[in-house]
């Protein structure tokens, strides 16, 4: 045991992760089983979840089928299947999308996927796991992955980073709104890491661009476990101050 798992402990407590299916959220609820959390474990795609499942080895894990592109249901949803889970203690928001548009070709439509994703379903997923009658009585932690993409701009990145610059702010107001019941609330904003969505994102450009996009970050792209364990620090019950912050996890591009 190494000393941030003694000092970052989820034993007894149950934390819904969307996006849990691939990449950052299927890494975060490793992470989170591995420190003792139950999981409820959020995605579309049902063979991953379960291999999600598999990888938290012997926690309690839940999945829960969804496609947050409907944001009507994401509400409902959760409402009904965390009267048959129990108590939830946090939620982490990972599920996410990209799509690269040059604003001549960014639709509305390309607009609204990216905020129904990225931003309307977090929040739903919040109002749904917040409720008085769902999240445990004496507070507890929700997290929203965002992207540096929120706090600088990108080429084709314009509605993606609307998403996350809006996540970003309607974290620091729901921070406010909920810390009386000692419920926090915080977003992480990573540099790019090695995940599918990195990959497909990659495969469009070209090899210097690559290369750039690389350089860019000092320490070199991240992975998926070094966003995994700061999701569980800023999630963890022992941290009980920090709220309504947006801390960058970059490998120092967003110092330049
Ligand atoms: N990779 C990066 O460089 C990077 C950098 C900064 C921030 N982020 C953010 O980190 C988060 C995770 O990204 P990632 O790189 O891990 O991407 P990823 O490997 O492509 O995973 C995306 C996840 O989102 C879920 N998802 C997407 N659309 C969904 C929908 N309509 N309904 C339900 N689930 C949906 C996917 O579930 P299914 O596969 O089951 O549909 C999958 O689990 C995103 O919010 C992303 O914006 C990523």
């Amino acid at each position: 045991m190494d000393m941030s798992e003694a000092c970052i402990d989820f034993k007894g407590m149950r934390v819904l992760v969307s996006g849990a299916s691939s990449g950052i959220g299927r890494a975060i609820a490793v992470e989170l089983s591995r420190r003792g959390a139950g999981l409820i474990l959020v995605g579309r795609d049902r063979k991953r979840l379960e291999e999600t499942a598999a990888m938290a080895g012997t926690a309690e894990r839940h999945l829960l089928s969804l496609d947050l592109q409907n944001t009507a249901e994401v509400f409902p949803a959760v409402r009904e299947f965390a009267a048959s889970v129990g108590r939830i203690y946090g939620l982490c928001h990972a599920a996410g999308i990209v799509e690269t548009l040059p604003l001549t070709a960014g639709k509305a439509e390309h607009v609204r996927r990216l905020m129904d994703v990225n931003l309307i379903s977090g929040l739903e997923l919040a109002r749904a796991v917040s409720r008085r009658d769902i999240m445990e009585p004496d507070g507890g932690a929700m997290l929203f992955i965002s992207s540096i993409y929120s706090r600088v701009g990108a080429p084709g990145q314009i509605g993606y980073c609307a998403s996350k610059g809006a996540l970003n702010a309607a974290v620091r107001a729901m921070a406010l709104e909920l810390a009386r019941r000692k419920i926090r609330v915080n977003t992480l904003s990573p540099g790019v890491v090695h995940t599918a969505m990195t990959a497909k994102a990659f495969s469009v450009l070209s090899e210097s661009q690559v290369k750039a996009m690389t350089d860019a970050h000092p320490l070199g792209i991240g992975t998926p476990e070094d966003v995994a364990w700061v999701a569980a620090f800023l999630l963890a019950p022992q941290n009980r101050w920090m709220t309504g912050i947006d801390l960058a996890l970059d490998g120092g591009f967003t110092a330049q």
